[in-house]
């Protein structure tokens, strides 16, 4: 079996599943999707990749939400597992047949890496190959001068249920331009994110950890803020100036996102990591339970460019992510539900300026 194949054994690992899906199919008549059929006409017993989506679907832990839901991961805090949380739940939604799109919003462009961008760039043949292709990216800042559609700048992945939009060193100049803009604060929800909600079910808007215009228009369009929360701390000491700030800018715009936050980094031998961790779960209202530990496959899943539960299914480290995102889902899961969406409150605000953007 190819590393892209699944059989049924190995999708359950992948979606932490204990339960036997034929007995899933009499009791919910929840079904499976059929196997292909090889060159020899045998039923081929396992899944592609391309084909998962319909299995997680069936057999996984995520429930495609009511509504298209917005997404922003961000918290003014660097290396604290933002992309790696993106990359997780972008892949293992995806993977639960939730149709996923990923806009980067971050110069460093690790999403876009994480996604497979360098990756189609390094199989250029020569230089000039590669640089015909790099200039040929386009992104948001294209969208803004009316140069791209937006579907235009929309990239396919390997699994068909996950697209991204990628970063471009542009997005510094659109960060500018956005400020000499009206209604700077809602480009991204108006020309962006309520686009992409008609075409997908989710999509996630990976951050910098600097509060720039983007951030502002990114909470904007945001249903819901995920924040991950170091246990370490220096973070312990910035959530504080970080609350407030959100607190803040809720206020002066007058939106309601979901904060769900999340801690990670976790060293549980640690006693001044663990009793961060405590006091994040007893303190913070909107802290999940699970805390994301600092581990080895952690960073390789990501330096492979997959979800923890893809790389090592039955690690303690992918058993926590999937608890983790079950929590964040059903978190975010109650504003999916919400019809609501906090109506412009005028032109011109000066509140990113307000809050240090
Ligand atoms: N569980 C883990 N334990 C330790 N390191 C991890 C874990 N998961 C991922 N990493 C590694 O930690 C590094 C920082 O993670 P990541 O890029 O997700 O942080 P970030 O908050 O997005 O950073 P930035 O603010 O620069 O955007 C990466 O190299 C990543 O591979
Ligand atoms: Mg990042």
């Amino acid at each position: 079996m190819s590393s892209d194949s699944y059989n049924i054994r190995k999708a359950q690992h992948l979606f932490g599943h204990c339960l036997d899906p034929q007995a899933l199919q009499r009791a919910e008549g929840r079904r499976l999707p059929e196997f292909a059929r090889g060159s020899n006409g045998r039923a081929l017993k396992s899944w592609s990749l391309q084909e998962l989506p319909e299995v997680g679907q069936v057999i996984g832990f995520l429930r495609k939400p009511q509504r298209p839901l917005a997404a922003a991961v961000f918290v003014t805090k660097g290396g604290v597992l933002k992309t790696t949380l993106t990359l997780n739940l972008a892949r293992m939604a995806a993977l639960h047949n939730i149709r996923t799109c990923v806009v980067g919003l971050d110069m460093q462009c690790d999403i876009s890496t994480a996604l497979g961008l360098d990756q189609e760039l390094d199989s250029s043949d020569s230089l000039s190959d590669a640089l015909a292709r790099v200039n040929s990216i386009r992104g948001l800042a294209d969208v803004f001068t009316n140069e791209s559609s937006l579907t235009d700048v929309i990239r396919s992945t390997d699994i068909p249920t996950l697209s991204f939009i990628p970063e471009t060193p542009e997005l510094t100049a659109l960060d500018q331009s956005l400020m000499a803009k009206n209604r700077r604060e809602y480009w991204l929800l108006e020309k962006v994110i309520q686009p992409l909600k008609s075409n997908f079910d989710l999509v996630l808007m990976d951050c910098a950890p600097n509060w720039n215009r983007l951030i502002t228009n990114a909470l904007v369009a945001a249903d819901v803020l995920i924040s991950p929360l170091e246990c370490k701390i220096n973070n312990f000491r910035n959530f504080h100036a970080f609350q407030r700030l959100i607190d803040e800018f809720r206020a002066d715009l007058n939106v309601d996102f979901r904060h769900v936050c999340v801690p990670t980094r976790l060293s549980p031998s640690r006693k001044l990591s663990a009793e961060i961790y405590r006091w994040y779960r007893d303190h913070i209202e909107t802290c999940i339970e699970t805390a994301i530990r600092e581990s080895v496959q952690g960073e390789e899943a990501t330096a492979m460019r997959l979800s923890i539960p893809e790389y090592s299914p039955s690690s303690t480290a992918a058993d926590e992510i999937r608890e983790a995102l079950r929590e964040i889902w059903s978190a975010a899961g109650e504003k999916a539900q919400d019809l609501t969406k906090p109506l412009a409150a005028g032109d011109n605000h000066t509140t990113s300026e307000a809050t240090g953007a």
